[in-house]
């Protein structure tokens, strides 16, 4: 049979590639973002619990309301801003989900969501079955920072979305206040929804403060909002998620997740809303926890040939091996997998049109002495010594 694919030129993501050759070649994967380490056990209790007192029933299409109260109260303490549970909160499958989702509800066929380069490769896929195309405004190495002027004029009359990601991955940059204005001028006067990705909220260094769309006057009001618990838990395969957005597009991303996976694991809700009511603010030590971590590693690479990019947030840190050499990332990161037993991310597939750039993404979730075996890797293989020598 004569089949059309919808997504032709898209194949599996470069983590999923990246992953299988590190398992292939017995490297060390510190390139795909997952924790090494295990989750807070009083988690785990409060999982084992509430399936034996069985919590094993399909949950409410909008989640169980007792995390939907937890999320709102989370969202008062970090944001300073009263979320209603029923009409604003909706629990999905991981942020994907929401992403998808949200992009779902806004984007029909011939409409144009803007979207920057390097982007999280779950975006695009999305937009396109929903009959869009992505307008890709690209930030440039090695700020990243983003250029308001180049985003105005990428807007047209067929533009419906504005996808914001901040922290950034894979950039590791975080917009501040002033983004946030520069973005709320600019769509004032059109009818533009943002759907802002915001899953490493807790997880900015050197002291700075997330600047959410929800703690921002005009942009809440035209915004879906997206977080992850598989990121503010340590948990990933959890995926566990959530959106919120006022009402009028809360209720559209919930007819797209009604008929996706209509509601979500019921005791990974439970077990979440018990364990945070529990230990509330148990993410208030992650901005720190993941500092220690980034300067661990930076610390380690500074001077090896693998530069560290100064990194505001996320669980990455960017490294430049443009000292020990020319090759496109591509090729590099696989050499580096082959000779020195390291998998890292490379950043031109976040790229539609990739800027000449030597830097590889290396994921900081990871125990410390992950990061120091690699580290030493690293350091070995730009010395020329194999990772046997070590
Ligand atoms: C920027 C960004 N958005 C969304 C996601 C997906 O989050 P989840 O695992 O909760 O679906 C990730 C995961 O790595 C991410 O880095």
């Amino acid at each position: 049979m004569r089949f059309d694919s919808k997504l032709p030129d898209v194949g599996t993501t470069i983590f999923t590639i990246m992953s299988r050759r590190a398992l292939e070649e017995g490297a060390l994967n510190i390139g795909q973002g997952f924790p090494d380490y295990p989750i807070d056990p009083r988690l785990t209790a409060a999982l084992v619990d509430v399936i034996g007192e069985g919590r094993n029933q399909y949950a409410p299409m909008e989640g169980v309301v007792e995390l939907r109260e937890q999320i709102c109260a989370k969202l008062q303490t970090s944001y300073g801003r009263s979320v209603d549970p029923h009409a604003e909160v909706t629990v999905t499958c991981g942020a994907t989900e929401s992403l998808y989702d949200a992009i779902q509800a806004v984007v029909g066929p011939g409409d144009e969501a803007v979207i920057f380069d390097p982007a999280y490769d779950a975006y695009e896929p999305a937009v396109r079955l929903a009959g869009g195309r992505c307008v890709r405004v690209a930030l440039t190495p090695p700020d990243f920072r983003f250029d308001w002027d180049r985003v105005r004029r990428a807007l047209t009359a067929r533009t419906k979305l504005i996808i914001i990601n901040s922290p950034q991955n894979p950039s590791c940059t975080a917009a501040d206040g002033a983004d946030l204005d520069a973005l709320a001028e600019l769509i004032r006067d059109r009818r533009i929804t943002v759907l802002s990705d915001e899953v490493y909220e807790h997880v900015l260094y050197d002291g700075r403060c997330h600047a959410s769309v929800l703690a921002h006057p005009e942009l809440r009001e035209r915004s879906f909002a997206v977080f992850s618990f598989g990121k503010t838990l340590h948990a990933t395969g959890w995926r566990v998620g959530y959106c919120v957005a006022p009402p009028p597009l809360t209720r559209e991303l919930r007819k797209v997740h009604q008929f996706n996976t209509f509601s979500i694991v019921s005791p990974l809700q439970y077990a979440i809303a018990r364990y945070l009511a529990a230990n509330p603010g148990v993410w208030t030590g992650l901005a720190a926890f993941f500092q220690a971590k980034r300067d661990l590693l930076a610390a380690r690479l500074r001077g090896s040939g693998f530069e560290p990019v100064p990194a505001a947030g996320t669980y990455f840190q960017l490294v430049d091996y443009g000292a020990l050499s020319g090759e496109d990332d591509m090729s590099f990161a696989d050499r580096l997998i082959r000779e020195a037993k390291i998998a890292a991310i490379p950043l031109s597939p976040f790229y539609a049109a990739p800027p000449k750039m030597t830097l590889l993404r290396l994921c900081i979730a990871k125990n410390d002495a992950t990061l120091e075996a690699a580290a030493d890797r690293l350091c070995a293989f730009a010395a020329g010594r194999s990772p046997e020598n070590l």
